[in-house]
């Protein structure tokens, strides 16, 4: 089943629980958390705290994606704040298969994220173990920015490979998503869309929604 997870990047900070409501409120039972450390990408969001309070608030899913250096050393607080499910890139550890453990052992979803560079060779081997792998579709580290075109045929690649191979995964895209690029992401085998600015700034986000999986 195809979902759409509102980034809560685009929602406004000094009303999360109202912004996360209003989504509740239309359907929404997943939440993208994007971690960021102004050190493996050039811009700082938030941390612990904030995944704590809103987690006091509601009992949907929380995602969250780490862009962080070295997620080893922090990934089991971010287990413990809250998040359900939780992925971190490739290209910020020498130690990814510690930290799929480390949040398998937490009882939580894994994900691993790949830069719009990185080629989904460079995780091959960890492939059985995930739960979600995140096909970038922008450069991680901003919401607003533009969809990467190219990023189809890697999603189409992983989606054969998990075809060919019987892996369960479900492959999830980040950025630029929109009612058009969200289309050709889900006819190329996307399951979970996340979704910034185009939902946050839309009117009406039910009606949104609905164009969104359309
Ligand atoms: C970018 C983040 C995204 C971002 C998506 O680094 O990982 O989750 O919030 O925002 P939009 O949908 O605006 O591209
Ligand atoms: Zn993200």
């Amino acid at each position: 089943m195809k979902k759409i997870l509102p980034s809560i990047l685009s929602a406004d900070f000094a009303n999360l629980e109202r912004d996360v409501r209003e989504l509740e409120q239309i359907g929404i039972d997943m939440f993208h958390i994007d971690v960021m450390d102004g050190n493996f990408v050039p811009n700082i969001s938030f941390g612990f705290p904030i995944i704590e309070a809103i987690r006091s608030k509601t009992d949907k899913i929380f995602d969250c994606h780490l862009m962080i250096a070295r997620p080893e050393e922090y990934v089991e607080r971010f287990c413990n704040a809250g998040c359900d499910m939780v992925s971190f890139h490739i290209e910020a550890t020498n130690h990814a298969d510690r930290v799929i453990q480390i949040i398998k052992n937490s009882g939580k979803k894994a994900g691993m994220v790949l830069n719009p560079q990185t080629p989904i060779e460079s995780v091959k081997y960890l492939l059985p173990k995930l739960d979600y792998v995140l096909i970038m579709t922008v450069n991680p580290g901003f919401g607003g920015q533009k969809f990467i075109p190219e990023m189809l045929e890697k999603i189409e690649e992983l989606a054969k490979i998990r075809e060919e191979k019987g892996y369960s995964f479900l492959i999830q895209v980040d950025g630029g998503v929109n009612v058009e690029t969200s289309k050709l992401c889900r006819d190329k085998g996307a399951d979970l869309l996340v979704c910034g600015s185009f939902l946050f700034g839309a009117e009406d986000k039910e009606k949104t929604l609905g164009e969104l999986l359309r």
